[in-house]
C-alpha cells in the first residue's frame, strides 16, 4: 500500500511499538499521533515530531468511540484518504 498523500493515525504513539512505527513512517505520509501518556513518554517521539506533517494529540482513547467510528482495518493504525 502506498502511503504518500495519506493520513495515518497511530494510537499508543508514545509507546514502544507506536513510536517505532511513527519513526518509520515520518516523511512518507501525514501522521496523527495519539497517546494519553499514561505509560508512554513524549520524549520517545522527539525525533519524529521534528518531521513534516506530524501532529501529536494527548488524548485518552477510552470512551472516545474511535473503534466504532473507524472505517479502516481494526488495528492500532487507522488509514484514510487525505481530504482534498
Ligand atoms: N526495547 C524493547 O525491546 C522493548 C521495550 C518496551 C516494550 N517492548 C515490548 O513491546 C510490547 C509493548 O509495546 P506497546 O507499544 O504495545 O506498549 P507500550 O506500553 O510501550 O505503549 C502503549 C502506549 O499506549 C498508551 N496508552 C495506553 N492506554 C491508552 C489510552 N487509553 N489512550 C491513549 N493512549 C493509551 C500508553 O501511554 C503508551 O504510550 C511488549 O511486547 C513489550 O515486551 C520491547
Amino acid at each position: 500500500m502506498k502511503l504518500r498523500d495519506r493520513s495515518v493515525a497511530i494510537t499508543g504513539a508514545a509507546g514502544f511499538i507506536g513510536s517505532n512505527l511513527a519513526d518509520a513512517l515520518v516523511g512518507s505520509c501525514e501522521l496523527l499521533l495519539i497517546d494519553n501518556l499514561s505509560s508512554g513518554r513524549k520524549a520517545n517521539l522527539a525525533r519524529t515530531l521534528k518531521g513534516p506533517r506530524v501532529r501529536f494529540v494527548k488524548q485518552d482513547l477510552l470512551g472516545l468511540g474511535c473503534a466504532r467510528r473507524s472505517r479502516g482495518p481494526t488495528s492500532s493504525c487507522t488509514w484514510r484518504r487525505t481530504p482534498t
